[in-house]
């Protein structure tokens, strides 16, 4: 039985904060923000905005470029690393707000920006595994705006709010499967050097918590740009050879849109050509479990991928976590 992505949906919020706008904000420039990550620009969400409201646009729009009705859904997920609540999942409150069926299993995946590949895999195996599952939509839907630290230059330049999603389907035909590989992996020895230190149960909450701006994003970035580059370059090698494929046989790369250099170093020690990988990094941000399906929404809408075609999906984020997928379209 094979399964396959049917429909794609992203959402951004409407507001754009530019790096202009961030000169005005922090001690930093346009050039030196574009030099550094290539990104130009962000969407922002207002303060009345949820994950779970960015999700429901994504979701909408992914359902509908498929014909499919909310009420068909068997499986429904979120990754994020900013849900609505610590508990309950985003996830449920998505499926009341979209009006997924009761019969829906509905859970959240924490896997940072890892978390739509993992969620990908996660979401095929169920849709084999649970009986009469025939349509499953996996999101990633990040209101990163509300984690950053807009004190901290070194961090609030590199983030935006975005959603997206995929409808993946179990017809039951013979079709072979389009995941033709995927890699998952983590190292929580490095969790430390990116993560929100507190909020959770080993630093709840206090009035300490607060004035030292401990609810917000905390990265060693050199270091998370080193580990990222390693990770991902192993992580998408593996996913080729699994599938059996050369990197020149890929159509499109399409690396979680952190930030332009981890994407040339990855694609230059695969081997891969500069026009084999997706960017919008610099329209977006890092939008964290997001970015991976925007791009996908991107490439299938625009009309740039073909049946056939094989694409390479590569993430790397908080956890450590990484991840790399081969997709024959
Ligand atoms: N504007 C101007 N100067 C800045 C800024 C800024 N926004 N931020 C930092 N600087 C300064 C630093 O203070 C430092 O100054 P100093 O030399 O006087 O001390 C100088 O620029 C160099 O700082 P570095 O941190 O060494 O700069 P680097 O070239 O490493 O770039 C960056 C920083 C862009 C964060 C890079 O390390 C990076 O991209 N790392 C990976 C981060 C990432 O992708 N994280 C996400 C992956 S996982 C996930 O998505 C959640």
């Amino acid at each position: 039985m094979g399964v396959r992505i049917i429909g794609t949906g992203s959402y951004a919020p409407e507001k754009i904060l530019t790096n202009q706008d961030l000169e005005r904000m922090v001690e930093t420039s346009d050039e030196w923000i574009r030099t550094r990550t290539g990104i130009r620009e962000r969407r922002i969400s207002d303060k009345n905005t949820a994950a779970s409201d960015l999700a429901l646009e994504a979701a909408r729009r992914a359902l509908d470029s498929a014909g499919v009705d909310p009420s068909q859904l068997s499986i429904l997920s979120v990754a994020s690393v900013t849900p609505d609540h610590t508990f309950p999942s985003t996830s449920c409150i998505l499926q009341h707000k979209l009006g997924a069926p009761v019969t829906c299993a509905c859970y959240d995946v924490q896997a940072a920006c890892s978390g739509l590949l993992y969620s990908l895999q996660i979401a095929v195996s169920m849709l084999k595994c649970r009986k009469n599952a025939r349509y499953a939509l996996i999101l990633g839907a990040e209101k990163l705006s509300s984690i950053v630290d807009w004190t901290d230059r070194s961090t609030c330049v590199l983030f935006g709010d975005a959603a997206s999603a995929l409808l993946l389907e179990n017809d039951g035909s013979d079709e072979p499967d389009m995941l033709l590989s995927c890699i998952l992996g983590a190292d929580g020895s490095h969790s430390s050097k990116l993560c929100v230190p507190a909020g959770g149960s080993a630093m709840p909450a206090s009035r300490e918590t607060v004035e030292g701006r401990l609810h917000f994003i905390r990265m060693g970035g050199q270091e998370v740009f080193r580990l990222a580059v390693n990770a991902m370059t192993g992580a998408s090698r593996t996913a080729l050879q699994e599938a059996g494929l050369t990197v020149d046989q890929i159509r499109w790369i399409i690396p979680h849109q952190a930030n332009k250099r981890i994407m040339d170093a990855v694609a230059s020690r695969l081997g891969a050509q500069s026009e084999q990988v997706f960017v919008n990094v610099d329209r977006y941000g890092n939008t964290s479990s997001a970015s991976i399906g925007i791009c996908l929404d991107e490439i299938v809408r625009g009309g740039l991928v073909r049946k056939g075609d094989s694409l390479l999906l590569t993430a790397f984020g908080a956890g450590m976590t990484w991840g790399a997928a081969v997709i024959r379209w």
